[in-house]
C-alpha cells in the first residue's frame, strides 16, 4: 500500500481527482486533508465515502501543528496539493485568505514534507501565472511569470515557494499548470456552472464586458488524468502545464450553452468588466505529451452536454451549495439577489 495526502480533496478538482486515483491504484489510500471552505463539500465525495481506502481529516493546510501532527501519524508516500482559495473575483474583493492559504499554507506544507521525506509533492497550479496572452501565442513551461489578479499572484508564490524548495533542498516537488476546468462538481460561481444553473432558473448571464476574452477549456478528468501521470511519472523539479487545445471567448461559450439548454440568448446581460481582466489563456501542453504519455481525451461538446446532464440531474445539489455564504458573495458581485 502506498498512501497519498490529498489536499482540498472536497473541491471541484480535488474530489474528481479522489475518485480517478481510488479506481486506478487499488494499492493506494487517500488521506484527505481539506478545511471545507464555503468550496468544500463532503458531499463531493458521497459516492465513495465508504471505502476503507479513504480517510478525512478536517483541517487548514496553514495549521503547521495540525499538518506535522497528521504525517506523524500516517507517514505519507506523496502529497498532492489542491487546497487553495481558487475564485478569481473573490481574490478581487479580498485578498487576504489567498495569500493565506496559497501561499502561506504551501510554505507550512513544504516545510512538514521536508521534514518527513515525503517522496513526491505535486503542487496543483493555473496558466493564470503566466498572465494574458494577445491574439496569437500559448504559455509554455518557460513563459515568465506575470500574474495579474491577486488570485493569480498567490498561486505564483506558492509555485515559487515549490521552486525554491527543490532548489535549494534538492526537494521533489513538482508543478503542474492548467487551463480552465469544467465538469461535475464544480463550485457554481464559475463561469460554466454558473451560467448553466442560472439559465436553468431563467436567471440573467452576467457576461463581463463584450465578452471577448478566451479561455482554454479542459474537462476535469483530462486535468486529473494528468496530475496523476505528472505524480507517477514526472520528473521531480520540472512543470507541466496542461490544457484542452479548446479556445473560445466567453461570449461564444455563453450562446452555445444557451442553445444546448434550449434557452433565449435574451438572458445574456452585459455588466462591468472584471478590473484586470486577462484577454487570452492558452496553454502549450506539448511538453505533458512528450514526457508524460498524457493528451486531453474529452471533446469539448460531448464534455459540455454531459456537465449540462449533471447540473440538471444534481439540481439538489446546486441548491445546497447556493445556500448561504453563496448568497451574500453573489448580491455583493452581481449587485441583485441570487433567490428573487
Ligand atoms: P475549489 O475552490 O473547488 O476547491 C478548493 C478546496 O480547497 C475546497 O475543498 C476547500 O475547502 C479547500 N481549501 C481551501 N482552503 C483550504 C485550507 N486552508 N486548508 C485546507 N483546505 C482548504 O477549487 P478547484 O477549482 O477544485 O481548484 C483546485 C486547485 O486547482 C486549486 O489549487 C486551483 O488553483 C487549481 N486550478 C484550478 C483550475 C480550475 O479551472 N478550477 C484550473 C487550474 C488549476
Ligand atoms: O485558467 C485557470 C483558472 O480558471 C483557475 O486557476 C481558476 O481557479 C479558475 O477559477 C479559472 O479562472 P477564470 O477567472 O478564468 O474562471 P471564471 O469561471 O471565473 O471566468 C471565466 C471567464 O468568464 C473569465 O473571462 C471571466 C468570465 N466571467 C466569469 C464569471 C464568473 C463572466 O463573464 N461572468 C461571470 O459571472
Amino acid at each position: 500500500m502506498t498512501t497519498v495526502l490529498v489536499t482540498g480533496g472536497c473541491g471541484f478538482i480535488g474530489s474528481n481527482f479522489i475518485r480517478l486515483l481510488l479506481a486506478e491504484e487499488p494499492a493506494t489510500r487517500v488521506l484527505n486533508l481539506d478545511a471545507l471552505t464555503y468550496a468544500g463539500n463532503l458531499e463531493n465525495l458521497a459516492d465513495i465515502q465508504t471505502s476503507d481506502r479513504l480517510s478525512f481529516t478536517r483541517g487548514d493546510i496553514g495549521d503547521r501543528a495540525l499538518v506535522e501532527s497528521l504525517l506523524a501519524e500516517t507517514p505519507v508516500d506523496a502529497v498532492v496539493n489542491f487546497a487553495a482559495e481558487s475564485h478569481v473575483d473573490r481574490s478581487i474583493l479580498d485578498s487576504d485568505p489567498f495569500v493565506r492559504t496559497n501561499v502561506v499554507g504551501t510554505q507550512v506544507l513544504l516545510d512538514a514534507c521536508r521534514r518527513r521525506g515525503v517522496d513526491r509533492f505535486v503542487q496543483v497550479s493555473t496558466d493564470e501565472v503566466y498572465g494574458s496572452l494577445g491574439e496569437t501565442g500559448l504559455f509554455t513551461e518557460e513563459t515568465p511569470l506575470s500574474p495579474n489578479s491577486p488570485y493569480s499572484a498567490s498561486k505564483a508564490g506558492g509555485d515559487l515557494l515549490v521552486r525554491a524548495y527543490c532548489h535549494t533542498f534538492d526537494f521533489p516537488g513538482i508543478i503542474t499548470r492548467c487551463s480552465n476546468n469544467y465538469g461535475p462538481y464544480q463550485f457554481p460561481e464559475k463561469i460554466i456552472p454558473l451560467f448553466i444553473a442560472n439559465a436553468l432558473a431563467d436567471k440573467s448571464l452576467p457576461v463581463y464586458g463584450q465578452g471577448r476574452n478566451v479561455r482554454d477549456w479542459i474537462h476535469v478528468s483530462d486535468h486529473c488524468r494528468g496530475i496523476l501521470a505528472a505524480l507517477r511519472r514526472g520528473r521531480p523539479g520540472e512543470i507541466y502545464n496542461f490544457g484542452g487545445r479548446c479556445e473560445i471567448a466567453n461570449i461564444d461559450l455563453t450562446r452555445e450553452l444557451l442553445r444546448l439548454l434550449g434557452k433565449p440568448e435574451s438572458l445574456i446581460r452585459h455588466v462591468a468588466d472584471r478590473p484586470g481582466h486577462d484577454m487570452r489563456y492558452a496553454i502549450d501542453c506539448t511538453k505533458a505529451e512528450r514526457e508524460l504519455s498524457w493528451a486531453p481525451r474529452v471533446a469539448f461538446a460531448e464534455g459540455l452536454s454531459q456537465t449540462i446532464d449533471w447540473y440538471r440531474e444534481h439540481a439538489d445539489w446546486v441548491a445546497r451549495v447556493q445556500s448561504g455564504e453563496y448568497s451574500k458573495y453573489y448580491e455583493r458581485q452581481y449587485g441583485t439577489r441570487l433567490k428573487s
